[in-house]
């Protein structure tokens, strides 16, 4: 599997795939290693967490396993988030849910990811989701400081629309090298409110999260989800009949912005299937028939 530079203004490139660990859960060490390992040997480098996943337990999890094989690190681009406080941490006092991006907060988390994971650095550290009270310079010394440290070498954000992007890119001197944002055949929005033009326009890869819908575009009772399922189908019959995941994901990688698809599974075939959509290629029109499916309407 090839890799995808996020930006010409970053040396940092990420495999075609990535491999979110949201799910993870208190899993014996040695299943996830073999998850880890199952996805190098298929050229999927990249690994996609998050302070809070698993209720603040997930990079635990995944740190066990660097633990006990510390030469992984070196393979691995690790990308991880900040910027959410959870109901129930001790920092929801109130016992509410909210975001912080002071710098405190940001350093004090990163600093408990690395040694979460037992690393000294991030590849990738995003702003997990915008705050309306985030300040542009304040964000900017706090990754200064990072950078400098050697704790985290780049920095983007992740369900920002594309003026939350512009208005902070535009405001920092240090890149913002990617918005990782939901997009899949059951949510199409970010081909429409700007959120891919924006990345376009700005030479940022999106990483994209729940690129299968979270798993509802197999199982999902919705109408919607019905119609885009039956067209998919026709098209896999049209293009020997690959599953419906490739044909899923093969719709989000035709797109010019060059999306960078982050999934969730931890079955070893089913992430085998995902590495081969890469070689999928929908017509144009294939990718207008899964298209006007999910919006439920023809194209004007
Ligand atoms: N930035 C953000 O705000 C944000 C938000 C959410 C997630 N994320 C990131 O995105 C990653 C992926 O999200 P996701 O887990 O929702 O992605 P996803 O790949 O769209 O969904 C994964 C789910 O789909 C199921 N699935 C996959 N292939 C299947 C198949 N062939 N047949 C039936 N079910 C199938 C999986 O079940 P099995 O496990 O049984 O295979 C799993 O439950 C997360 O791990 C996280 O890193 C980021």
């Amino acid at each position: 599997m090839q890799k995808q530079q996020l930006s010409p203004k970053a040396n940092l490139s990420l495999s075609n795939i990535v491999l979110g660990l949201w799910r993870l859960n208190d899993v014996p060490a040695r299943e996830i290693s073999s998850l880890i390992h199952d996805g190098l040997d298929l050229g999927i480098t990249s690994i996609d967490e998050a302070d809070i996943y698993g209720n603040y337990q997930s990079q635990k999890y995944f740190g066990r396993v660097l633990k006990e094989e510390p030469s992984l690190r070196e393979k691995l681009e690790i990308v991880s988030k900040t910027a959410i406080v959870l109901p129930g941490s001790p920092s929801a006092k109130k016992g509410l849910g909210y975001y912080v991006t002071t710098e405190n907060h940001i350093v004090h988390s990163v600093e408990q990811t690395l040694k979460d994971l037992n690393t000294h650095y991030l590849d990738l550290l995003l702003i997990h989701r915008p705050s309306p009270l985030m300040h542009p310079e304040m964000l900017d010394r706090t990754f200064h400081k990072l950078l400098k440290s050697g704790k985290v070498l780049h920095f983007g954000v992740s369900n920002f629309t594309p003026s939350q992007f512009e208005m902070l890119s535009e405001r920092m001197e240090t890149p913002l090298i990617t918005n990782q944002i939901e997009w899949s055949v059951l949510h199409v929005d970010p081909i429409y409110d700007g959120t891919l033009d924006t990345c376009i326009k700005n030479q940022i890869k999106p990483m994209i999260w729940s690129p299968l819908a979270g798993g509802s575009l197999f199982s999902g009772q919705s109408e919607r989800a019905q119609k885009v399922r039956k067209a998919m189908n026709e098209i896999s019959a049209e293009l020997g009949d690959p599953p419906l995941d490739q044909v899923a994901l093969a719709w989000l990688l035709k797109h010019p912005s060059g999306p960078i698809p982050v999934i969730g599974t931890f079955q070893k075939e089913r992430v085998l299937s995902a590495a081969k959509a890469m070689q999928l290629e929908l017509t144009d029109e294939q990718w207008f028939q899964i298209l006007v499916a999910s919006q439920g309407h023809p194209m004007p």
